[in-house]
């Protein structure tokens, strides 16, 4: 993309973001990211974070997802990931690495001692400018939540995680129903409607 053109781009980007309502109330609430809604929004549809919850937190950074957690969870534990650093929030313990390394599975069970409760997921690969790309990267990162969900679960947890209409969603959504009893899909209000992102809501694992 030439330049000029590419600067037009982000200036109606940040037109649009000033004008959005989730991103003003992102500001004066004091949440990292717009996306916190989202995880609000998504939590009083389905009502998965107690007081006491242990939750995971995968691909966290800036850390709306963990500022609403952290909010909620007063009893609890939790631990937040990211390949980015993050900065601090209260109560939060947080790890700068790769999901997909298996060391980074292995610090998670060390850290928690014990299957959890709940774990949420929003990572989105690096976009590419391919959107079938970028789709595939993001579900294929889902896919492997959905596995990793499956062993660290309790029997009764509960899994969230982002996941793109496109390619491969058929795909993970029969892998999430072979792992757990109940599947379903909510997009929030507060996700972009020319985005082709949608949350994977799971709960109760399959005894195999
Ligand atoms: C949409 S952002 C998350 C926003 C966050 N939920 C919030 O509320 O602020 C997606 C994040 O996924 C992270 N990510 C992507 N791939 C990852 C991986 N393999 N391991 C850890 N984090 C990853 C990116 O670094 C990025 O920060």
């Amino acid at each position: 993309m030439k330049k000029s053109k590419k600067r037009k781009k982000s200036n109606t980007w940040k037109i649009k973001q000033h004008r959005d309502q989730f991103f003003k109330k992102s500001k004066t609430l004091g949440f990292r990211s717009r996306s916190a809604f989202k995880l609000i929004e998504l939590n009083k549809k389905y009502k998965f974070i107690k007081a006491n919850s242990k939750l995971l937190d995968i691909g966290a950074y800036p850390g709306g997802w963990t500022q609403v957690a952290s909010k909620i969870i007063t009893n609890g534990k939790i631990l937040s990931l990211d390949m980015k650093k993050m900065d601090e929030v209260k109560n939060v313990t947080f790890l700068q690495c790769d999901f997909l390394e298996e060391h980074t599975k292995e610090k998670i069970f060390h850290f928690f001692k014990d299957k959890l409760d709940v774990v949420i997921s929003d990572m989105a690969a690096n976009t590419t400018g391919n959107k079938s790309l970028d789709c595939i990267r993001t579900n294929h990162l889902c896919a492997e939540v959905v596995e990793f969900s499956s062993k660290i679960l309790k029997p009764n947890g509960v899994l969230v995680s982002k996941l793109f209409m496109g390619d491969d969603f058929l795909e993970v959504k029969e892998l999430a129903k072979s792992r757990f009893k109940k599947v379903d899909f909510f997009k929030p209000e507060a996700s972009r409607n020319e985005s082709k992102e949608t949350y994977l809501h799971c709960v109760t694992l399959k005894t195999l």
